[in-house]
């Protein structure tokens, strides 16, 4: 008998092979460009959206009623392709993913990238897989932000976004974080908790932290945590034009070493609760907790070698029953 997650199970291992395939082919448009600065720790950010755009697409594609369009909104895009510093593997970067992994497609994939010859390659990269007009590629990411936001503002059919921000620092401004949030929408931002630390800190760019928390309050932390706790707060305080704020916001800690005082980031998701309680957003939170943050040095591992076609381990970082495999106790159905 096919249950719907031996279904699900299949159609996974079919995007993680279609991810590598493309991986393959779009690094030789370009061959010598490339995100250079990705870690090894890089992957399970990129697996966290690979979770979330499988799950989004699906849930929102059934509510084409109140949304008629799905857009993704990437504004610190890179160039398609990363390489790892740590190990030399290269991997397919969040604009790939988010093709990828969707099913359906988005309507309407939005990116932006400062670098020209990333902007180049990405956008070479991208013919390869979306129609033209599928697409867009802009060169700063709060241009992005606002006029997305316009776009929605003057779209004659509604729209539901997801926005995922993968920031190197502090790129992004409060005020176009605020204008975007105000339209309906899911967000996973990538809060590089020491980098922004180090940033008021060691490099005391007070004006940089201003604009991106929007208002001065960064001064009263005193640790990294509180900086990623002020961030969500701000997003939770922003209501949108359907009049509701973003009540589920959580994070996932990524270290990059063991013991105090290591590198880590944070992913912040954050959605709306809905009428019946978004079950799958709770065990989706829940179960990335288990796999990701609790051990992240195997997860680290685990990801590098999916990413690269070394190993088929799906079920490690996906809560589902691997067909003619014994059942998990817990958590072994499908999110939604
Ligand atoms: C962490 S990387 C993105 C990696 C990408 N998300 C991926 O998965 O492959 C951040 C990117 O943001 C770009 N960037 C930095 N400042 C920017 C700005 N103001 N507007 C747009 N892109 C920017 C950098 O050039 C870099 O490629």
């Amino acid at each position: 008998m096919v249950t719907s997650s031996s279904r699900n199970w299949q159609l996974l291992k079919e995007k993680v092979s279609r991810l590598i395939s493309e991986g393959e082919k779009l690094r030789k448009i370009h061959p010598d460009v490339y995100y250079e600065k990705a870690r090894k720790w890089t992957p399970l950010k990129l697996i966290l959206l690979m979770m979330y755009v499988d799950i989004y697409t699906k849930i929102m594609s059934k509510q084409r009623q109140k949304y008629q369009k799905m857009f993704y909104i990437d504004p610190l895009a890179g160039s398609g392709i990363n390489k790892i510093k740590d190990t030399g593997d290269f991997l397919a970067g969040s604009p790939i993913i988010s093709i990828v992994f969707a099913r359906p497609l988005f309507d309407k994939y939005l990116f932006a990238e400062i670098d020209k010859k990333y902007r180049q390659a990405l956008k070479e990269r991208l013919k390869h897989l979306l129609s033209q007009e599928r697409f867009e590629v802009h060169k700063d990411c709060n241009e992005l932000l606002n006029k997305v936001a316009n776009d929605i503002e003057n779209s004659k059919e509604s729209v539901h976004y997801l926005l995922f921000i993968d920031c190197e620092g502090m790129e992004v401004h409060w005020k176009s974080m605020q204008k975007i949030l105000s339209y309906p929408g899911d967000v996973i931002f990538v809060f590089q908790t020491n980098e922004v630390w180090e940033t008021i800190h060691r490099w005391r760019k007070h004006k940089t932290a201003d604009s991106f928390f929007g208002n001065n309050d960064w001064r009263n932390a005193t640790t990294p945590e509180d900086l990623l706790e002020l961030y969500k707060n701000r997003i939770r305080e922003v209501k949108t034009i359907e009049g509701y704020h973003r009540e589920l916001i959580d994070d996932i800690t990524i270290k990059g070493g063991r013991g105090p005082g290591f590198f880590h980031y944070n992913v912040i998701f954050a959605t709306k609760k809905t009428r019946g309680g978004s079950p799958w957003y709770f065990k989706f939170i829940e179960y990335a907790k288990k796999k990701i943050e609790k051990y992240t040095g195997d997860a680290i591992k685990i990801a590098l070698d999916i990413i690269n076609g070394r190993s088929q381990q799906l079920d490690w970082f996906f809560p589902l029953t691997r067909p003619r495999e014994p059942r998990h106790r817990t958590l072994n159905e499908y999110f939604p």
